[in-house]
C-alpha cells in the first residue's frame, strides 16, 4: 500500500524541469475549498529520540475535514461568539481562516521538538517548565510549553496530544470576521507563527498567524516551495540583522548544502536584494565555470564548506557543481579539508571518548585565507559567517574570519550535536563576535510588534474618526538592501515570492510522502544521509527535503 502511494505521489509531482509550471492551479484550489477530505494528523503522546518510536499517524475515515465539530461555526458558517474558545482564539481584528494543509517540510527542528530539545519561542510559554535544549529525552520535561502553540490552533479532532509540524502552507477555505475579505477562499497562505502543529488536514487559527503567498511560487517550485519562507526567512534575516555585508564582501558559511545553506547563498547573490550589479562570473552564468574575476560586485559573495563524508569523488563535485550553479556559491570547498588526519592516540581517545578535538591542518587555513582575500575586492576577509553545525566545523569558520573588524560568527543550528568553542585569544585580541539567531522568536516577537501596531493605529483612526484601513508602516528598523526594508513578516514573504518569480530562487529539492505514509517517509530521512544508499530517490546533487503530503489519500 504504501508502495502504491509513493508511486501515485511521485507521479503527481513529476521531475521539474526550469520551464515546466505546475498546471493543477486551478483544479488544486477548488478541490481544497470545495471537497471534504479526511481529517489526519501527526501526533506524539510522549518524548523520544527516534521520531518512528513516537509519532503516530491518525485518521477516521468516517470524518470528512468539513464536517469536524469545529467549535466556532455552525452549519451555516456563522461564528459561534460564544463558544469558550473564541475570545482565545481571535485577533484583534476577530479574524479566523482555516487552512487545508497541502504540504509540510521535515526539517530538523521537528526532531528536535519531539527529543524535547527545543524549548517554545512564546513568551507567555515562559513560566512552565521549558525544555532545556541540554535536556535528554529521558527527561521527559514538561509538554506544556510545546502544547502552547498547538492549542492555538482550534477545531482538533483529536485534542489530546501536540501535533507535529511548524512550517507548511495550504489553502483558506473559511475565514470568519467582518472584514474577511483579505482572505477570500482558495489564497494560498504560510505559516507565520511557529509551532502551530501543522502535520494534518486542516487547521483553524486566527489570520494574524498565516501570511498570505502569491500562487506563483506553487506554480513556479510546487512542493519544495512550502519550506521556502522559514528556511529562506531566517536565511534572509542571518544575512542582514548582524553584519550587512558591504559590497563585494565575502561571508562564509558551514552545512552549505542544507536548506537554509542553500537558500542563503541564492539570497546573497540576489541583485534584487543587493543592487544591480556585474558579479563575479562563477555566479548563476548556468554553465558551472568555477573560476572568478575581479570585477566589482555590489553583492556579497558566499562561500560554503559542506561535508565530504563518504561520498564519491564524482558524488561529491556533483555537489560542488551544483552549488556554485545553481546555489550561486563562489567556490565550495570540503570542511574535512582543513583538519589533519588523526592519529592513532587521537582517534583511540575518540572511541573511549576521551579525545576533545581533531586538530586543525593550519596550512589549509593559511591557503584558504590567501583564496579568499583574493576573491573579495577588498582584500580583506570574511566578516560574517553562518554556522549550522557547531564544534570542529565552527572552529573552521572563527579563523577564516577579519580580526578587529567586528567581524561575527552566526549559530544558527547545532547539526554535529557539539558546542561552539570561541578561543578567548579570538574574543579579546580579535575582536570575533559569537551571536546566535532562532527565526521562531523573531517571528513571534514580530507577530506582536504588528499586532500591537495594528491596534495603535486603529485607535488612532477612531480617535480621528478616519476609516482608512491602510497598512501599518511597521518596524523599518535593521534589515535594509536596496534602499528597501524587510522586516515585516509579510514583507518577507512578499521578497521570497518576487525573487522566485523574478531571480529563479530555488528551495532544495523535495521527496514528497503522503502524511499517512509516516514510517516510510521517517525511513526514507534516516537513509538519505547514508551515502552507499541505492534507493534512486536519494540520488541528488545536495540534499532533499522531505515533503509530507496532508491531502485526501
Ligand atoms: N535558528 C533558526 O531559526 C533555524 C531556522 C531553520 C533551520 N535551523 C537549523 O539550521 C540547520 C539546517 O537546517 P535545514 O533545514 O537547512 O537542514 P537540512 O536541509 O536538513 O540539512 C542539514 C545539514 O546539516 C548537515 N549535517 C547533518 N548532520 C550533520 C553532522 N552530524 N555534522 C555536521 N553536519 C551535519 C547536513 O550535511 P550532510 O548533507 O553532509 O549530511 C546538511 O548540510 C539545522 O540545525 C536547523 O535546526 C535553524
Amino acid at each position: 500500500m504504501a508502495g502504491r502511494h509513493l508511486l501515485r505521489t511521485m507521479n503527481r509531482y513529476p521531475l521539474r524541469r526550469a520551464s515546466i509550471y505546475y498546471p493543477k492551479l486551478d483544479a488544486h484550489r477548488k478541490q481544497c475549498t470545495t471537497t471534504s477530505r479526511w481529517y489526519h494528523e501527526v501526533s506524539y503522546q510522549r518524548y523520544g529520540n527516534d521520531p518512528k518510536d513516537v509519532l503516530s499517524y491518525r485518521s477516521d475515515p468516517r470524518i470528512g475535514d468539513l464536517d469536524l465539530p469545529d467549535p466556532i461555526i455552525d452549519n451555516n458558517n456563522n461564528i459561534d461568539e460564544k463558544h469558550p474558545s473564541f475570545p482565545d482564539c481571535r485577533n484583534e481584528d476577530g479574524l479566523l481562516v482555516r487552512v487545508e494543509m497541502m504540504h509540510v517540510p521535515w526539517n530538523p527542528a521537528d526532531v528536535n521538538t519531539i527529543q524535547g530539545r527545543y524549548p517554545s519561542p512564546y513568551p507567555y510559554a515562559a513560566s512552565s517548565q521549558i525544555p532545556s535544549i541540554a535536556s535528554t529525552s529521558s527527561s521527559r520535561p514538561d509538554r506544556k510549553s510545546i502544547r502552547v502553540a498547538s492549542n492555538r490552533c482550534i477545531g482538533r479532532y483529536f485534542e489530546k496530544d501536540p501535533i507535529i509540524g511548524s512550517e507548511g502552507w495550504g489553502r483558506i477555505t473559511h475565514s470568519i470576521s467582518s472584514s474577511s475579505s483579505s482572505f477570500p477562499p482558495g489564497t494560498l497562505v504560510t505559516m507565520g507563527l511557529p509551532g502551530l502543529g501543522t502535520l494534518r488536514s486542516s487547521l483553524w487559527v486566527p489570520a494574524s498567524a498565516v501570511l498570505p503567498v502569491a500562487d506563483v511560487v506553487w506554480e513556479r517550485l510546487g512542493p519544495a516551495g512550502c519550506s521556502l519562507f522559514q528556511l529562506g526567512g531566517t536565511a534572509l534575516r542571518l544575512l542582514s540583522d548582524f553584519v550587512v555585508a558591504a559590497p563585494g564582501d565575502v561571508v562564509i558559511q558551514n552545512a552549505g548544502n542544507s536548506g537554509v545553506g542553500f537558500l542563503a547563498s541564492q539570497l546573497a547573490a540576489s541583485p534584487i536584494l543587493f543592487g544591480s550589479s556585474s558579479k563575479n562570473n562563477t555566479n548563476g552564468d548556468g554553465d558551472g565555470n568555477t573560476s572568478t574575476s575581479n570585477e566589482y560586485s555590489t553583492a556579497p559573495i558566499m562561500v560554503s564548506l559542506i561535508r565530504r563524508r563518504g561520498k564519491s569523488k564524482e558524488s561529491f563535485d556533483e555537489t560542488v557543481d551544483y552549488l556554485t550553479r545553481v546555489g550561486k556559491n563562489a567556490f565550495v570547498v570540503a570542511e574535512e579539508d582543513f583538519f589533519l588526519p588523526e592519529d592513532s592516540s587521537t582517534s583511540k581517545g575518540r572511541e573511549n571518548g576521551t579525545a576533545k578535538t581533531i586538530k586543525i591542518n593550519e596550512a589549509a587555513i593559511r591557503e584558504m585565507r590567501q583564496r579568499l582575500r583574493e576573491l573579495s575586492p577588498t582584500g580583506s576577509l570574511p566578516k560574517l559567517a553562518l554556522n549550522a553545525v557547531g564544534g570542529n566545523s565552527a572552529r573552521v569558520l572563527l579563523k577564516l574570519l577579519e580580526p578587529n573588524a567586528g567581524s561575527t560568527m552566526v549559530t544558527y543550528g547545532g547539526m554535529s550535536g557539539k558546542g561552539v568553542d570561541v578561543a578567548t585569544p579570538q574574543l579579546i585580541f580579535n575582536d570575533v563576535r559569537a551571536v546566535g539567531y532562532w527565526h521562531s522568536r523573531w517571528m513571534v516577537r514580530q507577530h506582536e510588534q504588528e499586532q500591537k501596531q495594528q491596534a495603535e493605529q486603529r485607535k488612532r483612526r477612531i480617535v480621528r474618526g478616519e476609516t482608512n484601513n491602510s497598512k501599518s508602516s511597521s518596524n523599518r528598523d535593521g534589515c535594509s538592501w536596496n534602499n528597501k526594508s524587510y522586516n515585516r513578516r509579510d514583507e518577507v514573504v512578499e521578497i521570497l515570492s518576487r525573487l522566485v518569480q523574478e531571480e529563479d530562487l530555488k528551495c532544495p529539492p523535495a521527496h514528497v510522502v503522503c502524511m499517512e505514509d509516516l514510517e516510510e517517509g521517517l525511513l526514507w530521512q534516516a537513509n538519505q544521509s547514508n551515502c552507499q544508499s541505492s534507493d534512486p530517490s536519494h540520488q541528488s546533487p545536495i540534499r532533499k527535503k522531505l515533503v509530507w503530503d496532508c491531502g485526501e489519500q
